[in-house]
């Protein structure tokens, strides 16, 4: 099996999007996914109640207030962490994960607290030693525009060059509604942005090759 964290301590950056839009990839490719939520919000839990019966398989499991048991046979575990998460809840859902990917917007708010956020997780080992890999998933960027570009050079300054650029599209919440995700779906507005999704998935995909 192999874990994903999705996790930044600021709230609203993507990480449900991230997780679920994930989970519902990995089912269309055919693998077994669980989706944990961590969230007291339960918005990925949300998600997973909305997802038509007909659609390839999210198993949901609520990570709320305890880490429940993960279906054996599960080829994917995606967990979607709260905001405003301290580095001691981190740390417990780490030990679950393999490695961690980490949404970020593009304005200095949410620059300023993701920088804090990365220097508070580089204090645990894993992640200083890179034994699980810290992706950077830079999300909702406008192409062409100051605030991606200053995005992009605050993370070669951090040394976390973006694994992934993500553009905003409304087609993101749109599928949410539904409890769908971007894969879920096989037009050509879709396809397009499923090319951004490319080397995140390569990202983790190495991973499972380095661990086995
Ligand atoms: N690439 C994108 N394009 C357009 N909208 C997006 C994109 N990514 C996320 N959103 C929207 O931004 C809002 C916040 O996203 P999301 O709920 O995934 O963030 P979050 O980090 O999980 O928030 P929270 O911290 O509250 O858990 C949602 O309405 C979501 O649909
Ligand atoms: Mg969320």
């Amino acid at each position: 099996m192999l874990a994903i964290l999705v996790s930044n301590a600021k709230g609203g950056c993507g990480k449900t999007t991230l997780a679920t839009t994930l989970a519902s990839a990995y089912a269309v490719g055919g693998f077994k996914v669980a989706l944990a939520d961590a969230d007291p919000q339960q918005s990925a839990l949300a998600w997973c109640e909305r997802r038509p019966a007909d659609k390839p398989r999210v198993r949901a499991l609520d990570w709320g207030k305890r880490i429940a048991k993960v279906p054996k046979g599960t080829d994917r575990l995606i967990i979607d962490a709260p905001a405003a998460i301290g580095v001691a809840r981190f740390k417990t859902l780490l030990k679950m994960a393999d490695a961690v990917l980490l949404p970020v917007l593009p304005s200095a708010f949410d620059r300023g607290a993701t920088g804090r956020f990365i220097s508070h997780i580089e204090s645990v080992k894993p992640i200083r030693k890179n034994r699980k890999p810290l992706g950077v998933v830079a999300n909702m960027v406008r192409p062409g525009t100051r605030a991606g570009r200053r995005l992009m050079a605050f993370l070669d300054d951090l040394d976390y060059p973006p694994v992934a650029t993500l553009r905003a599209r409304t087609l993101y919440p749109e599928l949410a509604e539904d409890g769908l995700g971007l894969f879920d779906r096989g037009d050509k507005a879709a396809k397009i942005l499923q090319a951004e999704w490319t080397p995140l998935v390569t990202f983790i995909e190495t991973l499972g090759a380095d661990l086995s």
